[in-house]
């Protein structure tokens, strides 16, 4: 297996120190802050006019794609001149972005540079598995390597500032942004959003190869009602500090240092005028000295959200409630100043939030030096190099989830026929999924070419059957006879590319169009059915997975996705990848997630048609796979867990053990697993909780004791009273391979 066994504890540790910090709600240090930087910043700020600071605060988009209205190039560029724009989207490569940069820093009056940002949100040429599918491979390191290479093509390109990680704790299917993300749960959520920031940004943030980070969308926005994208959130404020700010603290707290606001608004005030949000949590509590930047057009949009008057309005509130930046919607510069002449808008406000703009800019060097990111040769060299795509590979093959295996049907003997059918079998696009940034397409390999390549040429017939989402079978007849001529049948199927990410929701999350139908036939046959998925979300796959011999989960994996996907399909590599996020049985069940509470009426597994319980008429509470799930091509076996002591004293730790064994033939990586369930709380606490996990490899045969160590913050959860602590009393620990396989040891948490 390509990945090394992870330190122990190391996930582990690393989040349980989030929480304690959660806890303590310290300072955070800032990466790269030093005394000369601020100097100049400081000079600067004294030269500048009003109208000069405003323009820091401006954000407008270029060349490249935008996610809304567009804007005209000659106006940028005019801005740029007039010193009205202090950052800008959308410019990819050096050469676009020198073009602008050297009108900032030659044609404006105080040749303030620009700082230039895109959406790298999972790879800038090379581009790896979307955040997801990154997830399900449980491995930081990995995971922080995948952040690292993105930002060392991204700062090749000449860029300073990733709009990413997004850590947005999403529960509902529906909602596209899911792919972006890191699934469902606080405690993962939390230790992906810290290591993508530490691979983003580096050790030293003036490095030629780091770039800023920025954590997004503050705050709650994958809780969008009916998992309508940029909809309404209304939220306990226990359910927002216990679930969803989790991973933006940690975002922070492993030093980003910008977040940007989300589109969506939280109990009836819009994320981008939300002062709880951007003042007292994020700037109090977390004590964040980074920028805020909104979401695209975000302050304008809060005309029609009916919490401001006009623009005007809104951007009087967004700078109120703690915005620096407005992201392209123009509104700081065009009001602001008239703002201020009326008395509205303070012109303190103003220099606070230039200030930090430009603090932040001498902190990444640039207003030391403004191209130091721009250079051709270093650009060339960079893009696309060996390494990254292998780094691309790897993290391709760790992030494959095997949801069933029966029969051996994988891995693929070669020699065999294998009929390969599917509309995404011979896609490249569709691979890339979605914030491709830079990345190409049209030279890359398709799931149909690996396979070619492990099989040989002949042995392989391809037929797409039907296309992904049109309800036309006329490719049916083909693609039956292809598999009726073949030993084995390989059906690639899912969703096509835009089908999740921005503004991408769906109502039902079955196959779209003719799959389904088309599996039916294929299983007909009677010939073995290996069904690989690409999607962004879960799906519900009850038929699916009946009719499916084996079944691999893929998700949209990358430039080099195809290489890996039929290397995994002909064991050159066995997969290990667990479900960062449950997929239900049926659209439904959702929100479906694993730390859910038990009600007064919980339904009893044994008897489960039991009337009067939480439950539902047609379909069983448990989905069809499991939060943590997810098979190998060998098996393994994780024995009780045993406590070192029952008794955890406050200010002590404990000790969680168990014996993992892989109990098959072949060597694998196994994703180790401890929850925790407080059984009696000042208010109802989750059935279990990750707290942590660790993978390791294990040869053949092979017989490993592991351990978690459990420290009493590790029971922290916001008590009755609204602060932050834990309860003495009775507590289990659970050890097991995934969320719903698990064994237990009980534990008490002593008072003193
Ligand atoms: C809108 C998206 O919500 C956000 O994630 C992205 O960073 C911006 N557009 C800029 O492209």
């Amino acid at each position: 297996m390509p990945n090394p066994i992870p330190r122990p504890s190391t996930p582990y540790r690393r989040a349980t120190g989030l929480f304690f910090t959660l806890l303590t709600a310290g300072s955070v240090a800032i990466a790269g802050e030093n005394p000369r930087s601020r100097a100049e910043a400081e000079a600067l700020l004294e030269r500048m006019t009003l109208e000069e600071k405003i323009g820091q605060l401006a954000l407008f988009t270029s060349f490249g794609a935008t996610t809304g209205p567009p804007q005209d190039q000659a106006a940028l560029e005019e801005n740029i001149r007039a010193g009205n724009c202090g950052s800008v989207l959308n410019a990819l490569s050096v050469a676009q972005i020198r073009k602008l940069q050297k009108i900032a820093v030659e044609e404006s009056r105080l040749r303030v540079p620009l700082l230039f940002g895109y959406d790298v949100v999972h790879g800038y040429k090379t581009i790896f598995p979307i955040p997801l599918g990154e997830t399900a491979s449980w491995d930081l390191e990995a995971i922080e390597r995948s952040a690292r290479v993105a930002a060392v093509e991204a700062a090749a390109a000449g860029l300073d500032w990733t709009f990413a990680p997004m850590v947005d704790i999403a529960r509902d299917p529906r909602w596209g942004r899911i792919a972006e993300g890191a699934g469902e749960d606080p405690f993962m959520g939390s230790a992906v959003a810290a290591a993508r920031v530490r691979g983003f940004q580096g050790r030293d943030l003036t490095a030629p190869d780091s770039v800023l980070a920025c954590v997004k969308h503050f705050a709650a926005y994958g809780a969008a009602v009916a998992g309508r994208d940029y909809n309404t959130v209304d939220m306990s404020e226990r359910m927002l500090r216990e679930v969803y700010l989790p991973p933006y603290a940690a975002g922070v707290e492993a030093g980003a240092l910008s977040v940007m606001t989300s589109f969506n608004e939280l109990n009836g005030t819009p994320a981008t005028a939300n002062s709880f949000l951007l003042r007292k949590v994020l700037r109090t509590e977390w004590g964040f000295k980074g920028i805020v930047v909104t979401d695209y057009t975000a302050i304008n949009e809060m005309v029609a959200h009916g919490s401001a008057a006009d623009e005007a309005d809104a951007a009087r509130q967004a700078l109120a409630a703690g915005v620096d930046i407005d992201m392209v919607g123009g509104t700081f510069v065009h009001h602001l100043k008239q703002l201020v002449r009326e008395g509205k808008v303070s012109r303190r406000q103003i220099q606070a939030g230039a200030r930090r703009v430009l603090a932040l800019k001498a902190q990444l060097g640039l207003l030391q030096d403004p191209f130091r990111h721009c250079d051709e040769a270093r650009e060339a060299r960079l893009l696309g190099a060996r390494e990254n795509l292998e780094a691309a590979y790897r993290m391709a093959c760790e992030s494959f989830v095997l949801l069933k295996n029966e029969s051996q049907a994988l891995p693929l003997k070669t020699g065999k026929t294998v009929a390969v059918i599917g509309p995404l079998a011979d896609s490249s696009r569709d691979l890339l999924g979605c914030w491709k940034a830079d990345g190409a397409w049209d030279s890359i390999d398709t799931v149909l070419g690996g396979i070619r390549r492990n099989n040989g040429d002949g042995q392989v017939v391809f037929a797409p059957g039907c296309d992904i989402a049109s309800t036309n079978r006329a490719g049916f007849a083909e693609a039956i006879a292809a598999a009726r001529t073949s030993d084995v049948i390989v059906a690639v199927v899912g969703e096509s590319w835009d089908m999740s990410g921005e503004a991408s929701c769906r109502t039902s999350i079955n196959l779209p169009g003719a799959q389904t139908e088309l599996l039916r036939e294929l299983k007909q046959t009677g010939r073995p059915l290996v069904v690989v998925l690409m999607n962004g979300r879960p799906l519900a796959l009850e038929e699916e997975s009946a009719m499916a011999d084996a079944m691999l989960e893929a998700w949209f994996p990358g430039t080099e996705g195809a290489k890996a996907v039929a290397d995994v399909l002909f064991g050159k590599q066995n997969p290990a990848g667990k479900l960062p996020v449950t997929f239900p049985r049926r659209l439904g069940q959702a929100p479906i997630y694993y730390a859910a509470k038990n009600t007064g009426r919980p339904l009893d597994p044994a008897n489960p048609k039991e009337p009067y319980k939480s439950s539902y008429l047609d379909c069983p509470n448990d989905p069809l796979y499991p939060f943590g799930f997810g098979l190998s091509y060998t098996t393994f076996n994780c024995a009780e867990p045993q406590l070192d002591q029952s008794r955890l004293l406050p200010g002590g730790c404990l000790t969680a053990s168990a014996t993992v064994s892989n109990t098959g033939q072949r060597d694998g990586a196994v994703v180790v697993q401890l929850y925790l369930r407080d059984l009696v709380g000042s208010v109802t606490r989750p059935v279990l909780e990750l707290k942590g996990f660790q993978r390791l490899v294990l040869k053949a045969g092979e017989q490993r004791r592991i351990s978690f160590n459990i420290r009493q913050q590790d029971l922290a959860f916001l008590r009755k009273d609204m602060t932050w602590g834990t309860e003495p009393g009775s507590y289990l620990a659970f050890i097991g391979l995934d969320s719903r396989e698990l064994r237990s040891a009980r534990f008490e948490l002593a008072r003193k």
